[in-house]
């Protein structure tokens, strides 16, 4: 697939799905362009309405499988992907600059274990199968501040039921926001679901980062700007 066929790809899955937002934020260095020619056909993994897929057929042989919704620059991600290579990581993100830069880190740690899905999050979880992934992660989502685009925010009542699906039971949804509505809104999402226990206990300890973190781009921009970050982690039990 070409860059400009990955791009035409996105827009239509923007129309079709519930994408908002950009797709790139300048024009595409020379580097990502041949990143998105060269290392992406191999990499990405296709989803669309209707269709199951099957991860453990594509990505074979793997101990455990995460997902990143909304990467960004797909530093977090590939992170977690050296420090764990028997593990499985799949990435969701729209965002074709950030892709680029995902595939960037991937040829130059030479990762095995990654793959990229360049779509709507909320496709791609209506599509995995259910119990299968080991961990969710979605840091710094787009909070959406005005009340009429609640709606588009990725946690929601609407996703919740496709996460708590797609996870196994013990499996991990771990999410990070700097800004305190979206922080209370998580918390009130997944307090309907009993299924989800809070990792950490009481209202203080959702603002202490957890160990072993990457302080990703967003976060760090929200550092500088001294906002306050929650981190939110909770465990599937059998319910
Ligand atoms: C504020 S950024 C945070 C990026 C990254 N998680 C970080 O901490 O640096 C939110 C990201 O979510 C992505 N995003 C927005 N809507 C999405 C959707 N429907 N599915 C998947 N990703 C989405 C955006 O393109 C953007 O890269």
């Amino acid at each position: 697939m070409t860059y400009q066929n990955a791009l035409n790809n996105f827009k239509m899955a923007q129309h079709h799905r519930k994408i908002w937002g950009r797709k790139i934020a300048r024009p595409l260095k020379i580097n990502q362009k041949r990143l998105l020619e060269e290392e992406l056909p191999s990499l990405q993994l296709h989803v669309d309405f209707g269709k199951t897929l099957n991860l453990k057929e594509l990505m074979p042989g793997f101990e455990g499988y995460t997902l990143e919704i909304g990467f960004g620059g797909g530093e977090h991600l590939a992170w977690r992907a050296q420090q764990s290579p028997a593990q499985a990581f799949i990435g969701c993100e729209p965002f074709i600059t950030g892709v680029a830069g995902l595939l960037g880190y991937i040829e130059d740690a030479e990762l095995e274990n990654v793959r990229v899905v360049i779509d709507d999050a909320r496709v791609l979880l209506q599509s995995l199968p259910d119990a299968v992934l080991d961990r969710i992660f979605i840091l710094f989502p787009d909070p959406w501040h005005k009340k009429r685009h609640h709606k588009r925010r990725i946690v929601s009542d609407e996703t919740i039921a496709d996460l708590s699906r797609v996870l196994k039971v013990g499996g991990e949804l771990v999410m990070a926001t700097d800004i305190q509505d979206y922080a209370d809104w998580m918390q009130d999402v997944l307090s309907k679901c009993p299924e989800f226990l809070p990792d950490q206990h009481g209202r203080e300890s959702v603002y202490q980062r957890p160990e072993h973190w990457y302080i990703t781009r967003y976060e760090q921009k929200g550092i500088n700007a001294g906002r306050q970050a929650s981190y939110l982690a909770y465990k599937k039990q059998s319910f």
